[in-house]
């Protein structure tokens, strides 16, 4: 490839212009690529899914001195939250975490929470009316806060100043921060710890069913987690289940708007809306990299890769491999046995993919019946552009009618 910036460079215009195209050019001349930055990509299905699956692949994150230096050291509020986070550890650590917080996120639990989805839903889009609207700020933005705090039986008037927290300390994963973005995830996460202290507090005289209460019971065998560790897995899906919800909303419906024939077919039948999903999650992934270390030498077709290496695993390029999907590049809303990387893979793999998916499926199916009409109401769409990690977009105005 004729870029100074080597094959493959985080910061590269050309990737955000057209990253697909930026991909096929990856997959087809070093699919396993060692970069000069020291890290490498993989860019193909088989080898992301088999990166992600392999147990010499690590997830604790980079100590080195300047990473941990650039969110304000070791003891730093955010730095000791993060060291908590399941997403970040190994082994029976992990799974020991995984374990505790899975037990409150059930598949009953998912199907509990369907009509308050439904409830919500119904209710933003009454809210956003018709006319032009943003599908991002009136719907997508709101819907998942207030599903968390909904899931967590946290009062929904606090959704705001948990989302505020939230966000500002979800930048310390950011591999490009600023020294105002440590100052702020610094004065954020004693603040929030304050608050779900509060919360816990109130739940140890009236344990309830919601999933806040549920992380702070023991097992039978007297195992459970710290109060420090329940905070911080609360944290952890405030931040997990947000951005990435909000993104697969727009993302979709974005793909629709560009796709009509396709549109088409699930206004005329709803009932695919829910099939569709790993479809549209696979067309346009919102989590389009997957950073971890190796703990060990990983062979990939041949290749050593060798332990103490940084690999992104780029799903979004695994996505358009035609070595696993017939045609990539066509959306397809009819397309079956899709298994996309959507929700990761490998013991890291999504804990709430069937709520993820109920979120996004109900926000679809309510958003084809309430309105008869939708399209853009520009043609000048922003998306996120500082960080190619995430795709997705900071709005999408849209002008529509309601069916009457
Ligand atoms: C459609 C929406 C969603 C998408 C696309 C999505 C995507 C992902 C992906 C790709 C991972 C793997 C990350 C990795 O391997 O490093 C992940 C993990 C995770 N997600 Fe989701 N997610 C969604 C919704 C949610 C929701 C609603 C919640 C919680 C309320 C949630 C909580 C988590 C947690 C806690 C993990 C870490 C699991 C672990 O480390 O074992 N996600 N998600």
């Amino acid at each position: 490839m004729d870029n100074p910036r080597g094959l493959f460079d985080l910061t590269d215009p050309a990737l955000m212009n057209d990253r697909y195209a930026y991909y096929r050019r990856l997959r087809e001349k070093e699919p396993i690529h060692h970069s000069p930055h020291g890290f490498w990509t993989l860019a193909r299905y088989a080898d992301v899914d088999a990166f992600l699956r392999a147990p010499q692949t690590s997830a604790a994150t980079p100590q080195d001195p300047l990473f941990v230096a650039l969110r304000g050291g070791r003891d730093a509020p955010a730095m000791r939250s993060m060291q908590r986070w399941m997403v970040v550890k190994d082994g029976a650590e992990h799974r020991r975490l995984r374990r505790l917080v899975a037990r409150a996120l059930t598949p009953n639990a998912v199907e509990r929470l369907r009509p308050e989805i439904h409830r919500i839903v119904s209710g933003l889009i009454d809210d956003m009316g018709e006319g032009e609207i943003d599908l991002i700020g009136g719907l997508a933005t709101p819907l998942p806060i207030a599903v968390v705090c909904g899931l967590l039986g946290i009062p929904v008037e606090d959704a705001q100043r948990c989302l505020e927290w939230t966000n500002a300390i979800a930048n310390i994963v950011d591999p490009l921060i600023t020294p105002q973005m440590r100052i702020a995830m610094n004065r954020a996460e004693p603040q929030f710890s304050a608050y779900v202290r509060e919360q816990m507090e109130l739940r140890r005289s009236h344990p309830g069913d919601d999933v806040l209460s549920l992380l702070m019971r023991k097992d039978a065998d007297g195992d459970g987690l710290s109060d420090e560790d329940v905070i911080a897995q609360v944290l952890l899906l405030f931040n997990a289940g947000h951005e990435t919800t909000v993104n697969v909303i727009g993302n979709a419906l974005h793909a629709l708007l560009t796709h009509p024939d396709q549109l088409r077919i699930l206004r005329e039948h709803p009932e695919l809306i829910e099939p569709a999903f790993e479809e549209l999650a696979r067309f346009n992934a919102t989590v389009q990299i997957i950073a971890r270390q190796l703990s060990g030498d990983l062979v990939l077709d041949g290749t050593v890769i060798p332990a103490g290496s940084s690999v992104l695993g780029i799903t979004g390029s695994a996505h358009r491999d035609p070595a696993t999907f017939e045609d990539p590049d066509r959306l397809d809303v009819r397309r079956t046995g899709v298994r996309s990387l959507a929700f990761g893979s490998g013991p890291h793999a999504c804990i709430a993919a069937m709520l993820g998916k109920a979120e996004v499926s109900i926000a679809l199916t309510e958003l084809l019946r309430r309105y008869e009409t939708i399209e853009f109401a520009t043609d000048d769409l922003q998306w996120h552009t500082r960080f190619s990690f995430v795709l997705g977009l900071r709005s999408l105005p849209l002008r529509v009618t309601y069916r009457r």
